[in-house]
């Protein structure tokens, strides 16, 4: 029993305790892992995180979590707008509860725009403190191929001032500083760029 009075103990992990911590630790393909795509409106990032989703439950080798914007959006963050506020809380609730899923072996795979680097890093230091590996995914297709592909007409809205604070057109993104992986779906075919993802995963032993 500790003395109450006497000074508390000093914890530290010997080298070798340390060593045979990481030597033990389960493989990556069974650590949980939170696979981030960030990227402006219209980069191809919905398309990939679904398509990698898709893939990874027809092989049965992962359980996976999509954390859809639209839905996100529905129910997490039902209320937020797109101030920088609102989009810093948006995506440190993503990231805290993509980090929840990944805590046990799940994977999740969430496709915010994720303009600001602060919260995406948060999103990062989620996971980490979770015990999963975290994967930034860059989908830095320009700006004028989101605008020409304009799929949810967002941008002519915006370049007629009927809506305020598009990304991009009048609001930032913060380039990523340190990606894990950057694609470019200028292109791409989408089956391509959910393959590029894949055999990355592959590559790094994240999947089998
Ligand atoms: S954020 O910044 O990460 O909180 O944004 P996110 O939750 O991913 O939501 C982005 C989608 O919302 C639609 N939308 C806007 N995007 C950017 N700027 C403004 N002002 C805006 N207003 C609505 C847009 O359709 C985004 O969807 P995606 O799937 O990215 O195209």
């Amino acid at each position: 029993l500790l003395d109450r009075g006497a000074p508390l103990p000093e914890w530290h992990t010997p080298p070798a305790v340390a060593r045979e911590m990481i030597r033990a630790r389960p493989p990556r393909r069974q650590r949980g892992l939170v696979l981030f795509f960030t990227g402006l409106s219209g980069s191809g990032k919905s398309t990939m995180a679904r398509g990698v989703v898709e893939t990874l439950l027809e092989t049965g080798e992962r359980t996976v979590t999509l954390m859809d914007g639209d839905v996100v959006r529905r129910h997490l963050s039902a209320g937020l707008g797109f101030s920088a506020i609102d989009r810093d809380i948006n995506v440190r609730r993503i990231g805290w509860v993509a980090a929840e899923v990944a805590r046990h072996g799940g994977m999740a795979v969430c496709c915010p725009i994720a303009p600001y680097e602060a919260a995406r890093r948060a999103a990062h230091d989620f996971a980490r403190a979770a015990g999963a590996g975290f994967i930034l995914i860059w989908v830095n297709t320009p700006l004028a191929e989101c605008e020409r592909r304009d799929r949810k007409g967002l941008y002519a809205k915006a370049r007629a001032g009927q809506i305020k604070g598009m990304t991009g057109i009048d609001d930032p993104y913060e380039i990523p500083v340190n990606p894990d992986l950057t694609i470019d779906t200028t292109d791409l075919p989408s089956g391509e760029a959910i393959a590029t993802v894949m055999r990355y995963l592959g590559a790094n032993g994240w999947i089998e």
